[in-house]
């Protein structure tokens, strides 16, 4: 096949929900009509039910053996689709924002009953800053929910979205009667018995047919034609380019779990999901049909397996071939790097593949080369950007607890940083080490690991801090600047790229630097130009 047949053939996307909104068990019914899987329960959850340390262990432990579930990939109708995991838990929040500057377009999940939650809400937020085309599968219509409409006005308040609706529930809960499909205009009906079953649904060509009637009873008929008069009234027509621009998002009703809607929507996901889009780098901006190889990193997974210690990088392949054996320059580090054992990803397993293509993703073996948002091209100075860190949540010294294994704690530490499992600020004071996670769960991740891969032990150390705000300065010689540096440096760090920050310990003390300081700008985020 040729190479822009290749990229052609390509969607790489991401599910984002908030957890039990189903994205799991969607994920598994996707890949069962790949035919990537054979039965249901092979996708592990990667859920934090209990929010306990021990669950992530484990989690991490069975991922450092097979890493294989962060990107599945399965091929349907000749397509070739890979799914990124995206974790739904909050305090992983940071590292789905990330996988998402390798995504082409996103499926947000919604609970029928819950509405939208709080995580969809911030994950929709970075989507939209993004422009990243979005589908909404509205899940669980088997059990009594929010009525259509109001859920429909609800993600547009809550998400600032604009939907189009392409399907519609014909009752709900256990008045479930089926789904119309808008978009191929048919029914299909709902089974109560055999709620399990992927073929057992019936279809009905046309809404006016008085089969309808036969088939869910006149009442409901009537109600639905009366509803879809009413979607057709309010809602904007789909229109491809609009959802490809993320100004529109057609929406979806479904069951995961019973396999409702799930076959319709991947249909109109291959037919309208984007082909690998260009990515903008610092220099310029890179089309996916470029002859010359680019792609960067946008996550790095520690192998938990104590024998293999060496880190799996993620890479996402923006532009040209990438092949193994072949040397591509670490452009951080200006140096040429050759991969022997580049691995790609399916549904159950990883596999040493020749070639990838752009919107493929490899996982290339690294000894401690890489930090997230590295790029690699054949020669090219080019550095993508858009992996920003984000203002932690909580704030805390690390101590080290062991004087003879100080070596292994910074080494530890700097390897757990590049790998995004939180960020470090050193205090301009005294050179104090402050670790900033979004959530508390990732201090006993970093404790445990730096105990059993790195061989140091380290405690904590309360530390009062609201936001870590990146500072920017219109002029850094005026005498404004200089104050704030002199009256606040108690206050200030720098961040792991050398980058000034203000740790202002209350919304207060924010704010009244704000107003004394006009000329400076505060961002709770690292990239701000
Ligand atoms: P997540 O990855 O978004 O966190 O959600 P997941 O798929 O794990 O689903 C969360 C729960 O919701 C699971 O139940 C799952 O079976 C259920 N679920 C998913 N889709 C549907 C649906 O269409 N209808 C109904 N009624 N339930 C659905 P659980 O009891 O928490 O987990 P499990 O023990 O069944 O795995």
């Amino acid at each position: 096949m040729s190479f822009l047949k290749e990229i052609q053939r390509r969607r790489t996307f991401g599910i984002i929900s908030h957890p039990d909104a189903g994205k799991t068990t969607l994920t598994e019914k996707l890949l069962l009509f790949g035919g990537a899987i054979q039965e249901a329960g092979a996708v592990k959850s990667n859920k934090i039910k209990k929010g306990a340390t021990s669950d992530f262990m484990e989690i991490e432990r069975q991922r450092g053996i097979s890493v294989a579930t962060s990107v599945l990939a399965f091929e349907y109708d000749g397509i070739k689709i890979n799914i990124l995991d995206t974790p739904g838990h909050k305090d992983f929040a940071e590292d789905t924002f990330r996988t998402l500057t390798a995504v082409d377009s996103v499926i947000v999940v919604i609970d029928v009953a819950k509405g939208v939650e709080e995580q969809t809400e911030k994950l929709v937020e970075v989507c939209r800053m993004r422009n990243i085309p979005m589908i909404v599968f509205i899940n669980k219509l088997d059990r009594e929910g929010k009525d259509a409409f109001d859920l429909l006005d609800e993600i547009e308040q809550k998400l600032g979205l604009t939907v189009s609706p392409l399907s519609f529930p014909i009752g709900m809960g256990y008045d479930f009667k089926g789904i119309y499909n808008i978009w191929e205009k048919n029914i299909n009906l709902f089974s109560g018995d055999s709620r399990k079953n992927i073929e057992e649904t019936i279809e009905v060509s046309d809404l006016s047919s008085p089969e309808l009637d036969e088939l869910v009873g006149e009442k409901a008929a009537n109600t639905l034609r009366e509803e879809i008069e009413l979607v057709e009234g309010i809602y904007p027509q789909f229109n491809k380019d609009d959802y490809l621009k993320g100004n529109l998002q057609p929406v979806f009703f479904g069951s995961a779990l019973n396999n409702f809607g799930v076959r319709e929507l991947l249909d109109c996901f291959v037919e309208i999901a984007p082909k690998p889009r260009p990515k903008q780098s610092e220099e310029r901006l890179v089309e996916p049909n470029e002859d010359k190889f680019t792609g960067f990193v946008f996550k790095i997974h520690a192998n938990m397996d104590p024998n293999h210690r060496d880190r799996l990088a993620f890479v996402k392949i923006v532009s040209g071939k990438f092949e193994r054996n072949k040397p591509y320059l670490h452009v951080r580090h200006n140096k040429k790097l050759k991969f022997s054992s580049p691995n790609a990803f399916f549904a159950e397993k990883k596999e040493i593949v020749d070639v990838s293509y752009p919107g493929d993703i490899v996982g290339l073996h690294d000894t401690g080369n890489f930090k997230i948002g590295d790029t690699l091209t054949e020669g090219e100075e080019i550095n993508y950007r858009g992996i920003p860190s984000f203002s932690p949540e909580h704030f805390r010294y690390i101590n080290n607890a062991d004087p003879l294994k100080s070596k292994q704690l910074y080494k530890g530490i700097d390897q757990l940083m590049d790998e995004g499992v939180a960020q470090l600020f050193t205090l301009d004071l005294n050179g104090r080490k402050v670790i900033g996670t979004v959530g508390a769960l990732q201090y006993e991740v970093i404790q445990y690991r730096l105990e059993h891969e790195y061989g140091a032990k380290c405690t904590y150390e309360n530390l009062n801090v609201f936001k870590a705000c990146w500072v920017e300065a219109e002029d850094e010689k005026s005498e404004e600047y200089k104050d704030f540096l002199r009256v606040k440096q108690r206050f200030l760090a720098k961040d792991k790229h050398g980058q000034l920050v203000f740790l202002a310990d209350s919304p207060f003390s924010l704010q009244m630097s704000q107003q004394k300081y006009p000329s400076l700008k505060f961002h709770f985020v690292s990239e701000f130009n």
